[in-house]
């Protein structure tokens, strides 16, 4: 029997463990649950016989991979997979998969959320600003962005984006103007939002110049991943300019200064939400099984990331 392990530092909501757990069941897999853990110990012992294994943000490295033998994938239930040695997984023989888009809505959903305390002054009964008529910048047009266009755009809001892979056509199918540069999606919209992988390129790519260009009253929302973030730059941008507010569901590495130093300009959740849904919990849990279990089934690699 395929013994699977579903390793989350952050849990599942209910619904979505059931369901995965359903999913294996019918396959005759045995599933087991790892749940809030804090130390990664408690993970290399947990490893140490399993096939299969689902994560969310878990770092997952080499170390991981040694106490695991038997593993031959790795779904992270989720979009971006810089939690996983991706060069390590091949080196071991481990497929490991990514479930695009599931969570999408959700993360869409909570930039809108956050959007909206933010410039309603955190409902604090002072008079604040609206949504509709402000140019949203969207930096970068995956699966978040789309859907996060697709909401802006009902509230009314002017929507551009930028692609950083150059790859501008889906953004001008969805009719939305295209910036030819990083600096002229910064400079053009009142909102900049993030959505971009972290990559080598990406890494600390938001800084100084950036920041410091934005328009008046410019907000920068940081729902991607914190290290995109030149964090020195960003804090010298927003100490000059008090009229900046940075917005995050990533807390800076500089969490303390960052409170210390902008005060109420610096919004953040106090744990990663983005996709902390019951719908995306579902969508990315059921896909993350689903793909084990083809993979085992019938060899399928759809959504394979470390090829
Ligand atoms: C993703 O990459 O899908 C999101 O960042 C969600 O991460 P989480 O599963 O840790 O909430």
């Amino acid at each position: 029997m395929k013994k699977i392990l579903i390793a989350t530092e952050k849990p599942f909501a209910a619904d979505a463990v059931k369901g995965i757990k359903d999913i294996f069941d019918m396959a005759g897999y045995e599933v087991r649950l790892l749940e809030g853990y804090t130390d990664q110990e408690v993970l290399k012992a947990a490893v140490k016989d399993i096939e299969g294994l689902i994560v969310r943000s878990d770092i997952i490295g080499p170390a991981i991979m040694d106490a695991a033998p038997e593993l031959k994938i790795i779904v992270r239930a989720g979009a971006g997979y810089d939690n996983i040695d991706l060069a390590a997984a091949t080196e071991h023989g481990i497929v490991v998969m990514n479930t695009p888009g599931q969570n999408a809505n959700a993360v869409a959903e909570l930039v809108i959320g956050m959007l909206i305390y933010t410039i309603r002054n955190r409902f604090n009964g002072k008079s604040g600003t609206e949504l509709m008529g402000k140019k949203l910048g969207l930096l970068a047009f995956g699966a978040v962005a789309q859907n996060l266009a697709r909401i802006a755009h009902g509230l009314g809001m002017d929507i551009s984006s930028y692609s950083p892979l150059n790859r501008p056509q889906k953004i001008i199918d969805a009719g939305y103007h295209v910036h030819e540069s990083l600096q002229a999606l910064f400079a053009f919209n009142q909102i900049v939002s993030l959505h971009m992988p972290s990559t080598p390129a990406t890494r600390h790519s938001i800084g100084y110049d950036l920041v410091s260009s934005m328009r008046p009253d410019g907000i920068l929302v940081n729902t991607a991943r914190q290290d995109v973030i030149d964090e020195p730059g960003l804090l010298r941008a927003l100490v000059e300019r008090k009229d900046l507010r940075y917005v995050t569901d990533l807390k800076l590495a500089c969490h303390d200064e960052a409170v210390e130093k902008l005060g109420d300009r610096y919004i953040f959740t106090p744990k990663k939400m983005g996709a902390q849904t019951k719908e995306a919990n579902v969508n990315a849990g059921l896909a993350a099984a689903q793909q084990i279990v083809s993979f085992f089934e019938d060899g399928v690699k759809k959504f394979q990331v470390n090829k």
